[in-house]
Parts: structure tokens; C-alpha cells; sequence
């Protein structure tokens, strides 16, 4: 077993594997010197809240195709944006992000916030999606926790405490392990290994790039964790 797990071995799976969204500045274009552009990832970070990636595209792009800015979603009607809105649930989702980006438009010039407590001022916005816009929009370091980077951190380091007591410490090896080298990258590279190798049931470990470092796997626990307190 290597000590310690890195993010350059997770970066370049990623380089090879990263999945296609209709949002995401993929890891070549990137390197190319492509940002992506905030509006956009923002507005796909608030429809995945509660909401698988499958579900989100179709929405994600009639919503970028009808509103191509912040600006303009922020002129939108009030109605129209919850009708397009049906279908996706979790309706304070809708009027969260009208008065976001209402407050973007029209006090900060259409341009989102770069860091993260800037960003967790903004309606709708709390600390994975602030998190998640600084790092993927500004490619800052900022620490990115939802429930995929939560199992992959509690098998990495073999942490057996329960969600959702286990939360501080998982965030905390979470942001141990963020670079400050493409941090962009790296927190979209964490999900979609939670997403697909290192998933819920059956983990590819075979295939993982944290395969050698990881201390469920070396244990045999993997597809025992995380654990979780019963409701
Ligand atoms: N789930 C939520 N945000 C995501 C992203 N940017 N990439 C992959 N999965 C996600």
C-alpha cells in the first residue's frame, strides 16, 4: 500500500476519464486556457442538488438556450422560470435562483463572486455550492463535499464513524487532499470517481486510481462505508 493517496494519480484518471456534461469545460480544454463560464455552473450546480445528472441535462440546456446569461435569466418572469422549472422538485431551488441572479445582474454587474465566502452570501448558495462554483468556475482550492467526495473519503481513510457525525472529519481529509493545482479539475475528477469507480455498491477498486493508498480497500471494507447512523 503507497502511504499516501495524491491528487496528481486522481488528475491524470481524470484526464482520461472525465465524463461529458453538457456544463463542464473538460480537462483538455482547460489546459487549453478555456474558462468555464460561471452562470453556467452555478446554474448546474443548483439543479443537481437532489437531482442525478441524467435528470439535469435536458433542463440545463433548455434553461441555457432560453436564459444564455445571468442577465438574462434575472429579466426573466417569475412564472416562466418555475415552469421550466416543473419537473425538477424542490421548488425553493426556483425562487432561490431568480433572487440570485437578480442580485448578480443587477448589484455585481452580472459577474458571480470568485471566493468562496462571497459566494455563500448569494441566495441559494451554501458551502457545497460555493465551494463547487469557486473551484470549478475560478479553478480556486476551495473544498468541495457532497455525498460522492464523502465516500470516497471515508474509504480512502477507512473511517468508520457514522454520517452524519463523520462530516467534519471527512471534510477535513477532503481538504487535506485539494490542490492548489488545478483545483477545477480536481473537484470534478473527486465527483465523478464517487460517481463511478468508487461507487455506492460493487466499487471498481480493481481500477481505481487511489487503489494502492486506500485503506478500506486494503482492509476490506470499501463497500461497507460510509456508514450511516439509521434514521
Ligand atoms: N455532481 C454535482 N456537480 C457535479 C459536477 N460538477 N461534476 C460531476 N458530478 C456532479
Amino acid at each position: 500500500m503507497r502511504d499516501q493517496p495524491n491528487s496528481v494519480d486522481l488528475l491524470e484518471w481524470y484526464d482520461h476519464h472525465a465524463r461529458v456534461m453538457p456544463w463542464r469545460v473538460g480537462p483538455a480544454e482547460r489546459a487549453a486556457g478555456i474558462a468555464p463560464d460561471p452562470y453556467r455552473v452555478w446554474l448546474s450546480e443548483i439543479m443537481l442538488q437532489q437531482t442525478t445528472v441524467a435528470a439535469v441535462k435536458d433542463y440545463f440546456l433548455r434553461f441555457t438556450t432560453r436564459w444564455p446569461t445571468v442577465s438574462a435569466l434575472a429579466d426573466a418572469e417569475d412564472a416562466d422560470v418555475m415552469a421550466e422549472w416543473a419537473g425538477l422538485g424542490y421548488y425553493a431551488r426556483a425562487r432561490n435562483l431568480l433572487k440570485c441572479a437578480r442580485v448578480v445582474a443587477n448589484e455585481m454587474q452580472g459577474k458571480f463572486p470568485a471566493n468562496y465566502e462571497d459566494l455563500l452570501k448569494l441566495p441559494g448558495i451554501g458551502p457545497y455550492t460555493a465551494g463547487a462554483v469557486s473551484a470549478i468556475a475560478f479553478d480556486r482550492p476551495s473544498t468541495v463535499v457532497d455525498g460522492n467526495v464523502e465516500r470516497v473519503m471515508a474509504r480512502l481513510f477507512d473511517v468508520h464513524t457514522p454520517l452524519p457525525a463523520a462530516k467534519p472529519e471527512l471534510t477535513d481529509f477532503a481538504t487535506r487532499l485539494t490542490p492548489t493545482d488545478r483545483p477545477g479539475d480536481y473537484a470534478q475528477a473527486v465527483m465523478d470517481l464517487g460517481a463511478t469507480i468508487c461507487s455506492p455498491r460493487n466499487p471498481a477498486c480493481g481500477i481505481c486510481p487511489w487503489r494502492e493508498p486506500c485503506k478500506a480497500r486494503d482492509s476490506g471494507t470499501a463497500a461497507d462505508l460510509p456508514k450511516k447512523t439509521p434514521k
